[in-house]
């Protein structure tokens, strides 16, 4: 028997090359790129530029997707800032579009969302908590989300936390850097009152499939939190991923986010509580064995 069909938004991106790779063992997936394909030979590679809204409609309708996952997104958070309208066409409207359109085939949909639609004063947060975002990012994030349960009840909203992956797509992010850094010997500094419960990027796809799994077994719909098991401020993850990957981390030192003046607002706790998706089966490992080498 053939195996169903799996679309993944933005699935040549830094989450996409990990998700495409565990999706495999379930499900034949199809990738839709903008710019360029992912370099996986297993996925069915579709090109799609998704701020064309009124190709959305007949593109799934071309597909026939069994479920879709959707990744694409403009995450540079400074980026977004500057261009608030611009951003908000693929980070929001296709978004909802998506969703209008899952809903019209009635198939599961889900719409990766961010913890920075939190405020960082109230951690750990749990799925109920109001969102207070302080960045446009986090507020196009808000506004998806809303929109997207609106459209379809049944979709899951999966918040994900800062993500880290090495070894696939190399994206320039933190952690990328960061491990960079480390390699050199470069000194770096780190902020010890910024918290995240950082995930990798592999077990965060494993997540997404489980919410998948959730959603066409009805098991569940709506908020889902897929964050990391522990929550860490930036210089302990320098410290934890230096340790995990066998270098000195003599070189990191640690700093407050007050001794720096930053173009636009960075919540200092946004850690989510994941009792939720613990309760439904998601069983991050710990944060170390998530960060050693593979
Ligand atoms: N990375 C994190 O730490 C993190 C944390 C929380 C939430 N998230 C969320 O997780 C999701 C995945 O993040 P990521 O880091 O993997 O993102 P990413 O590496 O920046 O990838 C973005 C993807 O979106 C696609 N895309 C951009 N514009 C498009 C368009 N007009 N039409 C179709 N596709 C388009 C890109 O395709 P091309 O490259 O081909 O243009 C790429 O595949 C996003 O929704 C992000 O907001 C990420």
């Amino acid at each position: 028997m053939s195996q169903p069909q799996l679309l993944i938004t933005g699935a040549s991106g830094f989450l996409g090359s990990w998700l495409c790779e565990a999706a495999q063992a379930q499900w034949q997936v199809t990738g839709l790129y903008n710019r360029k394909s992912g370099s996986d030979t297993a996925v069915n590679w579709v090109q799609a530029n998704l701020c064309e809204l009124d190709k959305l409609g007949a593109l799934i309708t071309r597909l026939q997707p069994q479920a879709i996952i959707h990744l694409a997104a403009i995450s540079n958070t400074p980026y977004c800032e500057a261009h608030p309208e611009e951003t908000a066409k693929l980070n929001v409207d296709v978004a909802i579009a998506l969703a209008q359109t899952c809903a019209q085939h009635k198939i599961p949909f889900i719409f990766t969302s961010s913890d920075l639609v939190f405020d960082g004063e109230h951690s750990p947060y749990k799925e109920n908590a109001p969102v207070n975002p302080h960045t446009v990012y986090g507020q196009q994030k808000a506004q998806a989300e809303a929109g997207v349960m609106a459209a379809w009840p049944e979709a899951i909203v999966a918040r994900m936390p800062l993500m880290f992956g090495f070894g696939k797509t190399a994206p320039n992010n933190f952690m990328t850097r960061l491990l960079e850094a480390l390699k050199a010997g470069d000194s770096l500094s780190l902020f010890h009152d910024e918290i995240r419960n950082p995930l990798s990027a592999k077990v965060a796809a494993q997540g997404l499939l489980l919410a998948v799994d959730l959603a066409i077994n009805q098991r569940h719909r709506g908020l889902l939190h897929l964050g990391g098991p522990e929550a860490v401020s930036r210089y302990d993850l320098g410290v934890l991923l230096a340790q995990a990957q066998g270098y000195d981390p003599s070189h990191l030192e640690a700093c407050s986010q007050d001794e720096v003046a930053f173009s636009m607002p960075r919540p200092k706790n946004v850690c989510t509580d994941c009792s939720l998706a613990h309760s439904l089966g998601f069983t991050p490992p710990s944060l170390a064995e998530q960060l050693a080498p593979h």
